[in-house]
């Protein structure tokens, strides 16, 4: 004990690995855990997190979806996307935390709303939500310098058996996605799981736009598509964080992005929908940071 609380940086480590103190437990992590953290940022830009990073994450994923909570409360026919844009906006800087999309490469407003046919990054502004409508709300809160990323789409009073279709699918679609999030899995299994499913459905699952690493970065590596190969891509291993945010649609997976050059809508003009969370691969499987039952 004495050994550990005096080792130097420069100190071989106590545990006895050979190592340097700094290369070793230092951060609180073994030698194994070092020399794969080490791997995973050289070969892949990946930054696992700390205990501390991933305890932030969770904080901040805490006030998102009960950001998410808040704006569902409000969504009803009559309501507009910006009067739920500017509830979520007040709401987060009231908890002291700041909306990420505001000003995120010229993104104009504190979240996203995609309503209908509309994939993400629809643009909040004075439409009208009208019965039978479905809304994508996609909340990013920076709290303490931490992400977190998460979204849910919800009915707009009473919805067609086609919209309540699409919806299951893509809430389905990140449940069994998640559930592919295991040590020694890898990222083309959670790709697999969606895909698999969804286009079993007859829905299918959008290309052009994939989950993602997130820490003090919105946007980081690594990529997480959500169609692919069983066993492909970057092993899983204990402390990374990521998003997976299926986007399905009812017809087609083509999409176009509007003059706004924002909006990405779906070429057929059919129904989609999404839902993401945040989540920590951990030593058994995964924790969400953004947790909402699926
Ligand atoms: N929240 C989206 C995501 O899931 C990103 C929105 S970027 C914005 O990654 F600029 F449109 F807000
Ligand atoms: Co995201
Ligand atoms: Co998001």
């Amino acid at each position: 004990m004495k050994e550990v609380l005096s080792a130097g940086r420069n100190d071989l480590c106590p545990c006895g690995s050979g190592l340097k103190y700094k290369r070793c437990c230092m951060h609180g992590r073994s030698a194994h855990e070092v020399s794969v953290a080490e791997l995973y940022l050289s070969n892949y830009r990946i930054k696992l997190k700390t205990v501390k990073d991933i305890a932030g994450i969770k904080k901040a994923g805490k006030l998102v979806v009960d950001t998410l909570r808040l704006a569902e409360e409000f969504i009803r026919p009559g309501i507009t996307t910006n009067a739920i844009d500017r509830l979520v906006h007040e709401y987060t800087i009231k908890n002291g935390a700041r909306p990420a999309p505001l000003n995120y490469r010229g993104f104009p407003k504190s979240i996203c709303t995609s309503i209908n046919e509309v994939i993400c990054h629809g643009i909040p502004s004075d439409r009208v939500l009208v019965e039978g409508d479905i809304v994508n709300v996609d909340v990013t809160s920076i709290l303490d310098e931490y992400f977190a990323d998460a979204n849910m789409t919800f009915f707009v009073g009473e919805c067609s058996p086609d919209a309540h279709k699409i919806v299951d699918i893509a809430r389905e679609s990140l449940k069994r996605g998640l559930a592919a999030v295991k040590p020694d899995n890898t990222i083309g299994d959670i790709g697999f799981e969606i895909q698999q499913f969804a286009e079993g459905q007859g829905a299918s699952v959008v290309r052009e736009f994939i989950g993602h690493g997130i820490g003090k970065v919105f946007h980081e590596p690594p990529d997480v598509p959500h169609f692919g190969r069983r066993h492909s891509g970057i092993t899983l291993v204990p402390g990374m964080v990521f998003t997976v945010e299926p986007m399905v649609n009812l017809g087609k997976r083509f999409l176009r992005v509007l003059e706004d050059q924002w909006t990405a809508v779906t070429r057929d003009g059919s129904l989609s929908a999404q839902f993401e969370q945040t989540v920590v691969v951990t030593e058994s499987g995964y924790e969400s940071l953004t947790p909402y039952e699926l």
